[in-house]
C-alpha cells in the first residue's frame, strides 16, 4: 500500500509513540496525551491525590504517580484487572464507572477527597460513528457526575470525549459546574481520530465535607 505524505507521518507518529512508551516503560501509548496535556497546563501537581477512570492497562496511572510524587495518591479504576506496580501510593480497583454507587465506592479507597478526576474511559468502538459518539458522552457525562460527587472545591477535571453532535451540550453541562473550560488535543492523540480531551479548571460551588 502507497501512503499519501500525511498518511505516513501519521503512520510515523503513531509508531514513534508507541516505541517510546515501550522504552520508557509505560504500560501505554496514551501516556503521552496525560504527560502533554499536563505539561501545558499544570492541572496535576506534586501531592495530589488522583482518580482515574478507565485505567487499565495503566499507563496514565504510571504517569499520574510521576507527576503526584510520594506525597500524593493516585486510584486507578477499571472493569478490567491491572497488572500491580511495584510502587507505593497506588491503588487500583475493578469496578464499573456507571454503577449508581461508584463514587462512595472510590472514596472509601481515598486518603481524602481527590484534587483531580481524569478519565480515559472509552467504549469498544463499533465502527458506526454516531453511536461511538454517543457512548462516548456518556461515559464523560458519568465521569463528570463522579468528578462533581468527589473532587474537593477549586478541583480539576480531564475528560476524553468523541468529536460530534452531542459534544456542545457536554461541554455546556461542564462549564456549568466548573470556573474553565477548554478542548485539548495533545500531540499525541492521532490526528485522524475524532478523539479530543476536555480540561476543566475549578470546581464552582460546593462545599468541603
Ligand atoms: C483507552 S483505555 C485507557 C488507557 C489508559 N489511560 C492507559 O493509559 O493505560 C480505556 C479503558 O476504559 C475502560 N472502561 C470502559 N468502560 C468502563 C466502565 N464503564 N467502567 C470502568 N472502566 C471502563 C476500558 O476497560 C479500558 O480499559
Amino acid at each position: 500500500m502507497i501512503l499519501t505524505p500525511k498518511a505516513w507521518i501519521r503512520e510515523r507518529k503513531n509508531e514513534y509513540y508507541y516505541k517510546k512508551a515501550k522504552e520508557e516503560n509505560y504500560r501505554s501509548r496514551s501516556t503521552y496525551k496525560l504527560i502533554q496535556a499536563n505539561e501545558k497546563y499544570g492541572f496535576i501537581k506534586l501531592r495530589d491525590v488522583v482518580v482515574d477512570l478507565g485505567a487499565a492497562p495503566g499507563g496514565w496511572v504510571q504517569a499520574a504517580r510521576k507527576m503526584t510524587g510520594k506525597y500524593g495518591f493516585v486510584l486507578g479504576v477499571d472493569l478490567k484487572p491491572i497488572e500491580p506496580f511495584t510502587q507505593e501510593y497506588i491503588r487500583t480497583i475493578i469496578a464499573d464507572l456507571t454503577e449508581p454507587d461508584i463514587a462512595e465506592q472510590i472514596l472509601s479507597f481515598l486518603p481524602r477527597r481527590p484534587d483531580v478526576v481524569i478519565s480515559d474511559a472509552a467504549p469498544n468502538v463499533t465502527g458506526v460513528w454516531e453511536v461511538d459518539h454517543e457512548c462516548q458522552i456518556d461515559l464523560a457525562n458519568k465521569s463528570m457526575e463522579i468528578a462533581k460527587r468527589l473532587l474537593k472545591p477549586g478541583g480539576n477535571f480531564f475528560v476524553k470525549v468523541f468529536q460530534g453532535g452531542q459534544l456542545d451540550e457536554f461541554i455546556l453541562n461542564v462549564k456549568k459546574n466548573f470556573d474553565s473550560v477548554k478542548i485539548v488535543k495533545p500531540p499525541a492523540s492521532r490526528s485522524k481520530s475524532s478523539e479530543e480531551y476536555l480540561l476543566a479548571l475549578g470546581l464552582k460551588g460546593k462545599t468541603e465535607n
